[in-house]
């Protein structure tokens, strides 16, 4: 173990631990495709491929017919008593904690609604989650008290996740931002067909610190942050601020094929040290995401060491849900004018 360790260090400055070779062995066992592997690993994709290298060079395993263990590859899961993987995920909600039959309508709506909409352009690191996903958050929102009679706040919604929120009818006010143009311009003439009059509809470059009517006038937020400590404290800092005060909430998504273990730990304590608000729920790979047409632009492929197109989703984040307290604050400054969507553990920009 110690020499693959040694080996994968060479390759990466992601930290690595014997832990993330066993956990990419335990995927390996469990799927021969690259995309699961990394899904069932939960490592950082450019981690996955720099251990698999080390594994194919030092002869544990091949890449000719999909990621397979070679008969040496076999005798060492069996030395360190490795078995594979499993996901036992509940079949009823996939995970999601929540019952989307609750919500059955909306999301026959969302569905038709949201058809026609802009696909994602890699210049913005868009990538949206699945139809079941967008209405599972407003479940989820809804169960936790923070959309009935709530003023909404919505930065960056790639996902339309302010289409669903008017469907659901139950929010007092929402407001949504984004960078694309063609977003907002859906959102509005989906407003319109819908006959919904209590939103207000932003383009806008969240590197820009929040005009003065956005700040503390909102109850509850939402944002999908590209996965740098960068992206996440102006995203979610900039959620935070358009709180009123103590006890909303805010939600956003980590995901774990971008971000390792220690990224995760450096976005507690900006949460904790830096925002001093309280993390109340994490709820594990709830968010899905539909795979993207600029795929084969990303870092991602060029670092998988066999070029398959993914068949299906495999990249998911897990869903934050935080909660302000006495003390607890936002982030109001500008964002410098540098690259705050990549870092060493990013792979689909
Ligand atoms: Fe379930």
């Amino acid at each position: 173990m110690k020499e693959i360790v040694e080996r994968v260090k060479t390759k990466t400055k992601i930290p690595v631990y014997e832990r993330s070779v066993e956990n990419v062995l335990s995927a390996v066992l469990a799927s021969d495709d690259i995309w699961r592997i990394v899904d069932l690993s939960e490592e950082p994709l450019p981690l996955v491929v720099a251990i698999l290298e080390s594994l194919n060079e030092l002869g544990y395993v091949t890449f000719e017919d999909g990621v397979k263990l070679t008969e040496k590859g076999e005798e060492l899961v069996a030395e360190y008593g490795i078995g594979k993987r499993y996901d036992f995920t509940c079949p009823h909600c996939q995970g999601k904690t929540v019952d989307l039959q609750a919500f059955a309508d909306l999301l026959e709506q969302f569905r038709e609604i949201v058809k026609d909409r802009p696909e994602p352009l890699h210049e913005f690191d868009q990538a949206y989650v699945t139809p079941e996903t967008t209405v599972a958050r407003v479940i989820l929102m809804h169960t936790r008290g923070d959309l009935e009679n709530k003023d909404i706040f919505v930065l960056g919604d790639d996902d339309l996740t302010s289409i669903a929120l008017m469907l659901s009818g139950l929010p007092k006010r929402i407001a949504v931002l984004d960078i694309d143009e063609r977003l907002t311009k859906f959102i509005e003439k989906a407003a319109n067909e819908i006959g919904y009059e209590d939103i207000e509809i932003f383009t806008f470059d969240l590197r820009k610190p929040l005009p003065d009517y956005a700040l503390h006038k909102f109850d509850t937020f939402i944002t999908d942050p590209p996965e740098t400590l960068e992206a996440i404290r102006a995203f979610v800092g900039r959620g935070i601020a358009t709180l009123k005060g103590p006890r909303c909430a805010g939600y956003f998504g980590i995901t774990r094929r971008e971000s390792s273990l220690d990224k995760w730990r450096e976005i507690q304590k900006l949460l904790l040290n830096e925002f001093n608000v309280v993390i109340t729920d994490i709820i594990r790979n709830f968010n899905e995401y539909v795979n993207w047409g600029y795929a084969e632009e990303t870092r991602a492929w060029k670092l998988i060491p066999i070029k398959k197109l993914p068949e299906y989703n495999w990249y998911k984040s897990y869903m934050f849900r935080i909660e302000t307290l006495e003390g607890s604050r936002g982030y109001e400054d500008e964002i410098p004018e540098e690259d705050i969507y990549n870092d060493e553990e990013s792979s689909t920009t």
